[in-house]
């Protein structure tokens, strides 16, 4: 068990520093990289194909950068800023911003902790998501990566003080649930949009890789034994 700041009592919580951060963003470069043609068959649908690629791009700059971003001395929040500009001027197109907003403004909701906690980290995934939401002007029903996020962090912020397994288990769940939940949906922004009616009936590809960054948070953070 461990206490948090908060006082809280979490089964077998992890504090999240700057090596499990790493390994989210590994294992979420790792997942993109398997399903990279997934991801640009799904925007060759309904967008320009270009989804998995730009964003495999982005994050083998990611990976490559870890070293140096999590290097003695690295906080938190300032190996995050590094991934977000690394994604920033890598991934280009609509995604590249907008994942790069997510982690810059987590980046600043951490502050200079040297790690954080559960209920800390849900509440900086929230500010991530504002602030994807507020750069692309994106409301929920848009069809986009925050249809999946929205519920994914609302669950992840709900489910504590459960068992942290379980949460981020229940985390990506509802991410699922939500990118599934908008594939009738007419896309109201991006490139997707352009196809009006026609893009009603296919998979978002930003919330298909949305829920590959969830997965990859409940591996890198669930507790030695649990799969992942
Ligand atoms: N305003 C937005 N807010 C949030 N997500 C968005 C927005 N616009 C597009 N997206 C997401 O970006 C994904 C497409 O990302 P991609 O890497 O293919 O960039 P792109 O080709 O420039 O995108 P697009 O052509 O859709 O603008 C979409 O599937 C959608 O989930
Ligand atoms: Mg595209």
């Amino acid at each position: 068990m461990t206490e948090t700041p908060a006082g809280a009592v979490f089964g077998a919580a992890p504090t999240v520093g700057v090596p499990e951060l790493a390994d989210w963003l590994r294992r979420f470069a790792a997942l993109v990289a398997a399903a990279k043609d997934e991801l640009t068959a799904l925007d060759a649908a309904i967008g320009d194909a270009d989804h998995g690629v730009n964003l495999d791009r982005g994050l083998q700059a990611v990976v490559a950068r870890l070293p140096e971003l999590g290097a003695p001395g690295a906080t938190p929040a300032s190996l995050l800023k590094g991934v977000a500009l690394t994604l920033i001027s890598t991934v280009g197109g609509a995604s590249g911003p907008l994942y790069g907003t997510f982690f810059l403004r987590l980046a600043g909701s951490l502050g200079d902790a040297p790690a954080v906690g559960p209920g800390e980290l849900a509440a900086g995934l929230r500010a991530g998501l504002d602030g994807m939401a507020e750069r692309g002007r994106t409301q929920l029903d848009d069809k986009t990566m925050v249809d999946a996020l929205a519920p994914a962090i609302a669950a992840l912020a709900a489910g504590l003080p459960a068992a942290w397994d379980e949460v981020l288990a229940r985390s990506v769940a509802a991410g699922a649930a939500g990118r599934d939940r908008v594939t009738p949906l007419v896309a109201r922004k991006g490139r997707a949009s352009y196809l009006g009616e026609r893009s009603a009936g296919h998979q978002d590809p930003g919330a298909t890789s949305a829920v590959l960054l969830l997965e990859a948070l409940r591996d890198a953070l669930a507790p030695a034994g649990a799969p992942g």
